[in-house]
């Protein structure tokens, strides 16, 4: 017993030894190495994808093009046309046709049960994600699943409670955090180049009411609601979370010494979202009677235990191109995504106080984050939101590869996504506080209860 208690004791000491000389290395504080727990690390990852809309296809052709060590046995859709071109889209690239599923809506959990599949990446929409992802794991299948997550505060709970009863790993395919830029401020926090960091602002404001080809993406031709329309029509809370509010939580270290506490938030009226339903479908159209009740712009302000702030914007309908932005505040000095940079004693200042932005290209030589110096052209090759999918993608076949927690897990994905409901509360309490629940139970308080865990920081063996 004591030499168990000896070997677990060591294996503690040489992550924190090998913490220690990442940061030193000017990584992220995570090991740059780590053992993997695989019993044949050679076995191919052998992952199921379901949902083969455009997002879901974007991942399975990477998957089956850039991923020598994955195998797809089984692909899964609703829809026959996109089934079968995800089964020829395989075959095609690497010779073998995978099995497909798509009878019912529930088939997804035949295909779960099958031995031949390590795990399932989920590319559905949003209000599933909760359902499915939990009975993957029940089927004994590690899952990830796309933005934004699960998808009510139940479904949040749900994946969390599963994952913890059977141990298998839950990822959210975030990739934003994995951005150039978002990473290469992650390093500089690391640095200490920011100070104490207490505010940040961050945003998901994405015209889709008109989704660029001046038609709805929230109303289908048959004036139905699409999956991203219900978002809008069957609550008002901030249910896009995950694109804005992962960036400054991995920033601020959320779930990893502080938490989201509470929120409020507060939104306009949905006008622009109506009046683009009307001018596309006609004033007496079925269209024009939809009840859309999320606002076109929405606020929510979110305090943590620790004291500090952060502003998560949300719109669907705002006419104005996409726009993803982002703020840090430190004691230091501040990262504004749509002005520069700003760092006291290294940025121009007249006087104490008077200085001058810097473009945040200044700072990307000496400070871009590891994985994006050794694997900038394979990740601008695979394509997807200027690279940082590769990354997020990547990942998610190591997770399974390695038998791991990934670095943005389901206490990330249920704390993010209880926002969704969270301000949907406050809004029907005139911006009232609303409790954010603590989902690891407390152990949040504890900055390094997932130090070891490998997270960007950590360049893997190939
Ligand atoms: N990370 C990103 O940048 C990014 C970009 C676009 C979309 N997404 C996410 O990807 C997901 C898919 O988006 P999309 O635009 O491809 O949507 P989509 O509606 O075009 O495709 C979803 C597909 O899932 C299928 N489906 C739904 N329920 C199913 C079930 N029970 N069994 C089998 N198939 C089922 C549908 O038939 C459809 O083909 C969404 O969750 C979206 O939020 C992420």
């Amino acid at each position: 017993m004591s030499g168990h208690a000896d070997k677990s004791l060591d294996r503690r000491q040489f992550l924190q030894q090998g913490a220690a000389a990442a940061v030193a290395l000017g990584g992220l504080g995570a090991v740059a190495s780590e053992t993997p727990r695989k019993e044949d690390p050679d076995a191919p990852a052998r992952i199921a994808v379901i949902g083969l809309g455009g997002r879901g296809t974007f991942l399975l052709r990477s998957l089956v093009s850039y991923f020598p060590q994955v195998t797809v046995p089984a692909v899964c859709d609703l829809k026959p046309d996109r089934l079968q071109a995800g089964i020829e889209l395989v075959k095609k690239i690497r010779g073998t046709a995978p099995a497909g599923y798509g009878k019912d809506e529930f088939d997804y959990r035949n295909m779960a049960q099958r031995e031949d599949v390590d795990a399932v990446l989920v590319a559905t929409g949003v209000q599933v994600f909760g359902t499915i992802a939990t009975d993957v794991m029940k089927a004994g299948k590690h899952v990830a699943t796309e933005v934004t997550g699960p998808h009510s505060l139940d479904d949040c709970w749900a994946i969390v409670e599963e994952k913890e009863r059977c141990g298998k790993h839950y990822m959210l395919l975030e990739q934003c955090v994995y951005g150039d830029v978002n990473l290469m401020i992650l390093n500089m926090i690391k640095h200490g180049l920011f100070g104490e960091t207490y505010y940040a602002e961050c945003s998901y404001v994405h015209d889709i009411k008109t989704g660029g080809s001046g038609k709805s993406r929230l109303v289908e031709a048959d004036q139905t609601l699409s999956w991203r329309g219900r978002l809008v029509a069957d609550g008002h809370g901030s249910s896009y979370p995950a694109h804005g509010i992962a960036t400054p939580a991995k920033w601020m270290g959320i779930n990893d010494g502080d938490r989201f506490e509470y929120c409020i938030a507060m939104m306009s009226e949905p006008r622009e979202i109506h009046a683009q339903v009307v001018e596309q479908f006609g004033p007496d159209s079925a269209a024009a009677k939809i009840q859309f009740q999320t606002g076109d712009f929405l606020s929510t302000l979110i305090k943590t235990a620790k004291g500090r702030m952060i502003r998560l914007d949300y719109s669907l309908s705002n006419t104005r191109p996409y726009s993803r932005y982002y703020l840090l505040q430190g004691m230091n000095g501040c990262f504004e995504s749509r002005t520069g940079l700003f760092l006291k004693g290294a940025s121009k200042e007249s006087s104490p106080g008077y200085g001058t932005w810097d473009p945040v290209e200044t700072f990307l030589e000496k400070y871009r984050h590891p994985i994006w110096r050794k694997d900038a052209a394979t990740a601008l090759k695979t394509g997807g939101h200027g690279g940082m999918d590769y990354f997020c993608l990547r990942d998610f076949v190591d997770m399974v590869r390695y038998n791991r927690e990934p670095w943005i897990d389901c206490y990330d994905a249920a704390a993010y996504n209880a926002l969704n409901q969270c301000s949907q509360k406050s809004i029907d309490a005139k911006g009232a506080p609303v409790e954010i629940p603590d989902f690891t139970k407390g152990k949040w308080q504890d900055p390094d209860w997932r130090k070891g865990r490998p997270s960007p920081a950590a360049v893997l063996p190939a």
